[in-house]
């Protein structure tokens, strides 16, 4: 498949790299309230993103409307909320605990849940009812964030695991063996229904994977998969990420 058109942009540091990913939020979150009266995000996990959610929670970014926002997790691991390698525990410390967000509109996998076929059933239908889904239809996410991992996988979506040949499903539990397992992510469907997808990609150690997704022509990773159907595909990375980059 080809890949997708996108705009890349690249800043000099990580700090500047948060902030431009903080006012891209912002603006976005203001353009879907004043069209449609919310903004529905779905948050990614890892490292990288925690320098954007602590910006978020900075005064400067108070007239974000919180309390219009329907927070989701693109991907979440088999683990408590209160885990240390919890995507729900990382971003509620550095942001959703310092901002007046609406707690009916926060939608936490509740992956300290043993099964986790059921446990993706149950988030499957949280987004199925926030979105006011019908039969087989995909949600249209304002804004999908997403980071990628030198393996080129991007939310829990890994290399050789049955959710990227995933179709009909909004959201599943996915075993992935390199990790001995279970991780819950949204499908490729679901990612490529957004109206917009930003990749956030930040520190040297990316640049070799990097380089291959953006230069690579196939779709050969998983995060080369995220083609928006009608939407738009941002990659804001650091210059270090970028440093493979031909010029
Ligand atoms: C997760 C993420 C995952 C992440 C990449 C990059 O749950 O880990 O959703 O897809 O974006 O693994 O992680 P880092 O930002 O920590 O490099």
């Amino acid at each position: 498949m080809m890949a997708s058109p996108y705009e890349l942009r690249i800043s000099a540091t990580p700090d500047e790299l948060f902030r431009a990913a903080a006012f891209e939020f912002a603006a976005r979150a203001a353009s879907a309230v004043k069209s449609h009266g919310k903004f529905s995000v779905a948050l990614s996990g890892g490292s990288t993103p925690k320098g954007l959610y602590s910006l978020l929670s900075t005064p400067e970014f108070s007239s974000v409307p919180w309390d219009k926002i329907g927070f989701f997790w693109g991907d979440e691991r088999h683990v408590p909320p209160d885990h240390p390698d919890s995507n729900f525990r990382m971003v509620n410390e550095a942001l959703l605990s310092k901002v007046s967000v609406r707690p009916e509109n926060v939608f936490r996998i509740k992956a300290e849940q043993s099964d986790a076929a059921a446990v993706a059933v149950a988030y499957e239908q949280n987004i199925k009812t926030f979105f006011r889904l019908g039969h087989g239809e995909f949600p249209r996410f304002d804004l999908v964030l997403l980071g990628t991992g030198p393996d080129g996988h991007t939310a829990s979506l890994f290399p050789g695991t049955a959710a990227l040949e995933e179709k009909s499903r909004v959201f599943v539990a996915n075993w992935v063996e390199k990790l001995n397992a279970h991780r819950f992510t949204l499908t490729l469907p679901a990612i490529n229904q957004a109206a917009c997808v930003a990749f956030l990609v930040a520190g040297p150690d990316k640049a070799p994977i990097l380089a291959q997704l953006l230069q690579n022509k196939t779709d050969e990773f998983p995060a080369q998969k995220v083609h928006p159907v009608d939407g738009k595909l941002l990659w804001m990375v650091d210059q270090a990420a970028a440093g493979a980059l031909k010029k």
